[in-house]
């Protein structure tokens, strides 16, 4: 596929009904959670993955565009080290890791159409927002992912350690990347 991929901010695209919902459609693609009990679940699951950072962060997020300006991935993030920050007191692991988001407070979700995916596009998208991440002063950035998933090694070649499991099981890895 040779299409040229560009990347933009959120905030610089018109926002319309169709073009939130290629941004839903690509966030339940991704995701491991298929099934919800209601919808409020579903809706619930859409505000702690992406919403609330659309809402409160759209300066920190990105949109990957095909030549047609269809939306084929995004990647959403704050710099507010998220232990520390009421609107993410519902994530229940970030209580865990208070030590180690106050070193890298930065965190990101990414997701790609699976059609676009492994051509650099995730890549691009974390280099954009570890450029604003860090002209807004951040310390470090960080993901929390599952320990045996495919992502970890995209993160790995992105510059991102290992620092802690965590989680029932250590069933969650904590990985990070000074700046
Ligand atoms: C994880 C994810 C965001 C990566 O996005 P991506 O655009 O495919 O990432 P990249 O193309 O930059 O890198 C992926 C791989 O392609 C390779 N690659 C990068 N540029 C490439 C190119 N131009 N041509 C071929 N391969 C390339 C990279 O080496 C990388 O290999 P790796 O997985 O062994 O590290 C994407 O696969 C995805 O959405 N996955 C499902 C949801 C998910 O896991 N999201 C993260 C939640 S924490």
């Amino acid at each position: 596929m040779s299409e040229t991929v560009s990347i933009c901010r959120y905030r610089d695209v018109d926002l319309t009904p169709e073009r939130v919902a290629e941004i839903d459609r690509i966030f339940f693609e991704s995701s491991n959670t298929k099934t919800f009990p209601s919808d409020e679940a579903r809706a619930a699951f859409r505000e702690r993955w992406l919403g609330r950072y659309l809402v409160h962060d759209p300066a920190f997020a990105y949109l990957a565009r095909d030549g047609g300006g269809r939306i084929v991935g995004y990647l959403v993030g704050a710099i507010d080290d998220p232990a520390r920050t009421p609107r993410f007191g519902d994530i229940p692991y970030f209580a865990m890791l208070g030590a180690q988001t106050k070193r890298y407070p930065a965190h990101l979700h990414v997701n790609i159409s699976p059609e676009f995916r492994n051509r650099g596009i995730g890549g691009r998208l974390i280099s954009c927002f570890i450029a604003d991440a860090k002209a807004a002063d951040a310390t470090g950035v960080h993901v929390v992912t599952s320990a045996g998933s495919a992502n970890v090694s995209f993160y790995n070649r992105n510059g991102f350690e290992e620092i802690e499991r965590t989680g029932p099981d250590g069933s969650l890895v904590f990985l990070a990347r000074s700046f």
